[in-house]
């Protein structure tokens, strides 16, 4: 029993197997949050709320002339407005006789013992039977009759507890709810630090470390997309927190449309973090009778720093969010067109560089953008999916019958939620696009929008998806989306109802992944973004991994892959080889450099094979012959950070270590290197004291390795790589 509620103390307990989670049916129906963090022992944590009779701090009525309990300071569950409490809300509504108060009390619970699901949106699902528990708390206000239930679903072995809200409207009249947090999470401390991964198209999830401090810091998207800009994950920490010690807190949201996080210091140094939809990028009326689902937020608790609590998330997305025979598989070594040829492409030509990828090892080609209507650029023919045979030189068919005659899998790479102006689609059906009346829309990489809110216009996109998929033995799809987006206006939606579009697009845009995903069960989707403007829990619900950038820069790749990792395992982290110089960057570095940092993800090449010399191909074929070799250890493995790329030493070293301590990779790459540098002695983790290892010719104790260190070799020239495999012996 992970979940237990205690009714002499009206107390609820949630256990993990590292963490415990605790709170109250305290005083007058509030629900008061008492404690997150490594367990208590099952010790009723109510002796820390704090009573004072504070000045400008608001009593509820019912308190009486009780000046000390005010909701102002005191941890809550799911914190309203207009009830005294200034701090950050988890809701905002707007009542139908326009007051924003909203006064939730506690009015029933039931313990389940399964996992809730979320209507029309993708949440955790237990891989076996019994894996997890729920939850369910009901609050009402009982002037508006607003009823929210409160969900926590408990992955006790997987230290993961999940949260979702349901508003519903038990009133007689329409309310409309400007925000609603999937979580609310209040510490009763305020000496924190925050971690969050910002970034920038072909720059994502650059970490960035700060104190939490005294007001409000507020991250989030209003582009459409969970965002190269900003990502939902975020972490709470002490501020001793390191890769191995000290306490600390992620929250992720399984959600790829816009959100808010708020994370607020408050008066009496206590930590508030809230985490879901609102923040004037969302808006929904519910109508008397009607539900609303909020997406589900995921957290987890380490109190051994942030490896830990990157295992915990790795481990629930790839058994608990993943779906599919795909989750746990090893994924195919892609050779992507893009970068070798860009649109500059024939079938002839596409079969010729499946023929060199075969020589260098690849097992699938993917062919990208341009093979469909008039594409010959980034400007025209989104929405006409229909083959070029005539840029083709032949049918789909044909073009994957000789790919796969070359030993190699097939894959294609569509953009289903785009059209272009200059397209049959368009011309035929202008009012697909998200445009607002009378207003010229907003362009974003010369493309529009399609209304995906609208079932019509999703059953199109599944038929010419279907038609497609159908048409040829295709293992592969790249699912890419290349723009911000801006114009929300549906004819469907009444005025009123406008601010609902960026939810619906995004209810709509799973609506579609679920129905393609259910009817191709073993095609591999892979998500993009412009590289990794979408890359959520959300989308891995359907897409098992997601070009990680488009910047495809080895030494630029090592702090996108390093922030990426902070969440999200190896295998959903698409990682490809490209050519020196590197298209964005102009910079070179070896084959083996670019390989190295590839091959901490789901590897591949994105380079044109025939241009390799000989020598070149050979390499790369021993390259991807050693990926092939460390691919389980890759994808199954723990993740350890060594190093980061924000060192001043310049060298970045990671680790992935077999969960039964047998097996160790490790790479180095040096972003700088120096004269007369110093020795680098790195620790090695997740092996076994009492084993022994081999590395090459030398053997070492697991002892040595973690305790005493490793030593690599001066690093010299430019951007130099190293792996090396330890195996128990
Ligand atoms: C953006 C993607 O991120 C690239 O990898 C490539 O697929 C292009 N779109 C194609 O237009």
């Amino acid at each position: 029993m992970s979940i237990i509620y205690d009714s002499d103390a009206k107390t609820f307990k949630l256990s993990t197997q590292r963490s415990e989670y605790q709170f109250v049916i305290g005083p007058y129906g509030f629900l008061l949050h008492l404690h997150y963090g490594a367990s208590v022992g099952g010790q009723n944590m109510s002796y820390l709320l704090h009573q004072a009779d504070r000045g400008f701090c608001m009593n509820p009525y019912d308190a009486g002339n009780d000046r000390t309990f005010s909701l102002d300071f005191l941890p809550q569950e799911y914190p309203t407005v207009g009830v005294g409490d200034y701090r950050v809300p988890a809701i905002e509504v707007i009542n139908s006789d326009g007051s924003m108060a909203l006064d939730l009390r506690y009015q029933s619970h039931k313990i389940i013992s399964d996992k809730y699901g979320v209507e029309g949106m993708p949440s955790l699902y237990e891989e076996t039977l019994g894996e997890a528990e729920t939850l369910e708390v009901v609050l009402l206000d009982r002037v508006s009759s607003i009823e929210v239930k409160l969900l926590y679903g408990v992955f006790s072995e997987k230290d993961v507890i999940t949260r979702s809200t349901v508003i519903r409207n038990l009133g007689g009249a329409d309310m409309r709810i400007t925000k609603a947090a999937s979580v609310s999470l209040d510490l009763l401390r305020g000496d924190l630090d925050l971690l969050h991964f910002h970034g920038r198209h072909a720059m994502e999830r650059e970490i960035e470390r700060t104190t939490v401090i005294s007001g409000v810091q507020t991250l989030g998207s209003r582009r459409g997309t969970s965002s190269h800009q900003q990502n939902p994950g975020f972490i709470l920490s002490t501020r001793d927190a390191n890769e191995e010690h000290g306490e600390c807190w992620g929250l992720n949201l399984v959600y790829s449309g816009n959100f808010s996080a708020n994370i607020e210091r408050s008066q009496t140094s206590q930590t508030r973090a809230v985490l879901g939809l609102g923040d004037r990028s969302f808006q929904w009326t519910l109508s008397p009778g009607e539900s609303f689902f909020t997406p589900e937020a995921v957290m987890s608790f380490s109190g051994d720093g942030f490896a830990k609590l990157s295992h915990n998330f790795h481990r629930a997305v790839r058994h608990n969010v993943c779906r599919g025979k795909h989750k746990l598989s090893s994924r195919p070594i892609l050779l992507n067109s893009w970068e070798g040829v860009y649109f500059d492409f024939t079938g002839a030509k596409l079969l010729q560089i499946a023929e060199s990828a075969k020589e260098i090892g690849a097992e699938m080609l993917v062919m990208d953008d341009g093979w469909f209507g008039d594409r010959f650029d980034d400007n025209r023919a989104l929405g006409d999916w229909t083959v070029n045979e005539e840029k083709l030189g032949c049918s789909l068919k044909e073009l994957v019958e000789g790919v796969n005659e070359r030993g190699l899998k097939f894959g294609i790479w569509v953009e289903p939620e785009m059209v272009s102006e200059d397209s049959d689609l368009y011309r035929e059906h202008k009012d697909w696009a998200l445009q607002i009346p009378s207003r010229n829309p907003v362009r974003g990489r010369n493309q529009l929008v399609l209304d995906l809110s609208r079932e019509n216009i999703r059953d199109f996109l599944y038929q010419r998806m279907c038609e497609i998929f159908d048409s040829a033995p295709i293992e592969y799809v790249k699912w890419d989306m290349n723009r911000s987006i801006t114009d929300w206006h549906s004819p469907l939606l009444s005025a009123s109802k406008q601010g609902e579009l960026p939810h619906r697009y995004v209810l709509g845009l799973y609506d579609l992944m679920k129905k393609l995903t259910e009817r191709y069960p073993n095609i591999l989707f892979e998500g993009c973004s412009g590289g990794g403007g979408r890359f959520d829990l959300g989308m891995l619900c359907y897409q098992p991994q997601i070009w990680c950038s488009d910047n495809t820069d080895a030494i630029n790749r090592l702090k996108i892959q390093y922030g990426t990792s902070f969440f999200y395992p190896a295998s959903s982290v698409g990682s490809h080889v490209s050519a020196s110089p590197n298209h964005q960057t102009g910079r070179s570095s070896s084959l083996n450099t670019r390989a190295a940092v590839a091959a901490a993800g789901s590897f591949g090449y994105e380079l044109d094979v025939a241009k390799m010399t000989k020598a070149e191909k050979a390499e790369a074929l021993a390259l991807t012959e050693q990926y092939k070799k460390f691919r389980p250890l890759v994808h199954d493995g723990l993740y350890y950070r060594l190093s980061s790329p924000y060192d001043p030493t310049g060298v970045i070293a990671w680790q992935f270590a077999a969960e039964d301590e047998s097996a160790a990779l490790l790479t180095v790459v040096a972003a700088d290197v120096a004269a007369n540098p110093s020795c680098i002695y790195l620790r090695l983790k997740g092996l076994s004291n009492n084993k022994t290892y081999a590395c090459g010719d030398a053997i070492y104790s697991g002892a040595a390795l973690m305790n005493a260190g490793f030593k690599i070799a001066p690093l010299t020239g430019d951007y130099p790589a190293e792996v090396f495999y330890f195996k128990e012996v």
